[in-house]
């Protein structure tokens, strides 16, 4: 129902200068929006905006890109033109427009803060940065009635937001998602789409797991083969059903890859919505792709296998061979070409040692560099790839066990078994995602029995609610060097972004709110209301999630 009185104008007017629910006492007391993740601070007032035919989007340049992106949006669920006006250092709304503004920010607003104000007669959302804005477009598009979401729903729904004073800026400047897409390939558009879910819940990066030892996913120039042969695989494995995936190359096989010109068109679409592509390069274990493409970079010669027969031998490279570190300076160089953001993860997980103990030319590398371990020859591995990516103007990220051997000069770890105390005490930086409440592969109900076959373990919605990134046990001062966590999707059993998406939602509206909103503010009855419009969205939106939000 519309509310555009004179009074309520009259009211917002004064809004910006004092708290409207206290001091007019116009303000109708209700329950807040059902915002996920919580924003920092909202006040709700009597009355709407109502889009309509008339509605229109006015931006500065910064914000032409988001105000373009939203007019999108707008258009597909109102069926209005909603036009777009760039306009330079547009600093007030004209009647029925949404003005997006990077002048006259909030004056203590962070690079992704926003504040947005929603009135009868107009709809401001100002930041310091485009990326401020672009979240104040998802606070927005929230506060419609979940059903105006879903495409065609023109004229069924009223587009009605609700008077609001939203001021909100994210807790941690992480907030990620990662997808396998070694273990199971998914495409170029499910990428996108998967982009889009996350962008909604301010998600800002996105790992993708392109090699390891069941497929290689990116194009490599100088190798060829790596595509070529480590890009596909006999089966679908796993012992999944083969009708649970419809990536099978012409000739049956099992797999594929994205070139690089498709990734940049993946990497432009993300940022676009905020998100940054981070690219993990598995090394130096993990790395049975690669070996079977070019078995001579392993200490045994092989024969592998991306069907990784049962028995395999320990899928590493051999950092006793010159020529490994040539490929991996060539990969490493075209992979920080192609991806703009500032890391590139090397992986570092899991490196089964027992092959470089029994090569000779490993222990040769030991005694001619003095390493007493092949921890430390493993800690050398990791070295030289740091050398190679800060000359490339990149800098590394590794998961915990990189600390083993002695940890990399200027490497942030991704602690998922431990480490992170000791990592940023030491002066790194760390991002979260341990195994006890970031792995969005294990059970979301201990009643298997209902649940597609996962990995194992046992992580329910409310353990991911609970996370706590920032140890207990981490002193005062080297706090700021949790830089957030990370949701992790790990594929072995899951080959359809529909699967994924069931495994991903709604922990990640989880996660993103442990991410971004207050700790403060944080409450579980409170997230579990809010949850039950936020999976109207979600419905509205076509995504697939878990129902059943109780478990513990
Ligand atoms: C990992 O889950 N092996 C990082
Ligand atoms: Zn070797």
């Amino acid at each position: 129902m519309k509310h555009n009185t004179p009074l309520l104008s009259l009211c917002w007017n004064v809004a910006l200068a004092v708290p409207l629910l206290t001091i007019s006492g116009l303000a109708v007391p209700g329950e807040s929006p059902s915002l996920v993740p919580r924003p920092q601070k909202i006040e709700q007032f009597d009355g709407t905006f109502v889009l309509g035919p008339k509605t229109r989007i006015v931006a500065d340049k910064a914000g032409a890109a988001t105000g373009e992106y939203l007019a999108e949006r707008l258009r597909k669920t109102t069926g209005f033109p909603v036009p777009v006006r760039t306009q330079a250092n547009a600093r007030k709304p004209a009647r029925n427009s949404i003005l997006l503004t990077t002048s006259q920010s909030w004056p203590v607003m962070s690079a992704e803060g926003y504040q947005l104000e929603v009135a009868p007669r107009s709809v401001v959302i100002r930041a310091s940065s485009d990326a401020g804005l672009f979240y104040g477009v998802q606070s927005l598009l929230q506060l419609l009635p979940p059903e105006a979401l879903a495409p065609g729903a023109a004229g069924k729904v009223p587009p009605t937001v609700p008077c609001v004073r939203i001021e909100d800026a994210p807790r941690f400047p992480y907030r990620g998602a990662l997808l396998d897409v070694a273990r199971h390939f998914f495409t170029k558009d499910e990428l996108k789409r998967y982009v889009d879910e996350l962008a909604f819940h301010k998600i800002n990066t996105l790992q993708l797991h392109l090699t390891d030892d069941q497929g290689w996913r990116i194009e490599i120039k100088k190798y060829p083969r790596l595509t070529e042969i480590g890009a596909w695989r006999k089966s679908i494995g796993f012992n999944l059903d083969p009708k649970s995936s419809r990536t099978y190359g012409a000739d049956g096989r099992y797999g594929g890859f994205y070139t690089q010109a498709e990734m940049r068109e993946i990497i432009a679409y993300a940022r676009s919505r905020h998100i940054t592509i981070l690219p993990e390069l598995e090394m130096p274990g993990h790395a049975g792709a690669a070996l079977a493409a070019y078995p001579q970079l392993s200490c045994l010669g092989g024969p592998y296998s991306t069907d990784t027969p049962a028995g395999s031998p320990p899928a590493v490279y051999c950092p006793g061979n010159e020529e490994t570190f040539t490929f991996i300076r060539d990969v490493l160089g075209e992979i920080s070409q192609l991806f703009p953001g500032p890391y590139v993860h090397i992986g570092g997980d899991e490196v089964n040692k027992d092959n470089w103990h029994n090569c000779a030319r490993c222990q040769a590398r030991m005694r001619q560099e003095n390493l007493k371990t092949e921890h430390e020859l493993q800690s050398y591995f990791v070295r030289r790839a740091e050398k190679i990516l800060n000359a490339n103007a990149k800098r590394l990220i590794g998961w915990s066990e990189i600390r083993e051997g002695g940890l990399a000069q200027n490497a942030t770890v991704m602690d998922w078994i431990g480490g992170a105390v000791e990592a940023a005490t030491a002066g790194h930086d760390v991002i979260m995602t341990p195994t006890t409440h970031c792995y969005l592969d294990y059970y979301q109900s201990r009643n298997t029995t209902n649940e597609p076959v996962a990995i194992g373990g046992f992580i329910p919605l409310q353990m991911v609610y609970s996370f706590e990134p920032v140890p207990a046990a981490l002193e005062p001062k080297y706090r700021p060097r949790i830089l957030g966590a990370q949701g992790n999707v790990w594929t072995e059993f899951i080959a359809s972004l529909q699967h994924v998406e069931y495994m991903t939602f709604p922990r990640l509206c989880a996660l993103a709110e442990v991410t971004w909103s207050p700790q403060a503010t944080r409450n579980w009855d409170d997230f579990v209301r809010r949850l039950q419009i936020h999976t109207r969205r979600l419905d509205a939106l076509g995504i697939h999630y878990r129902q059943g939000f109780s478990e513990k």
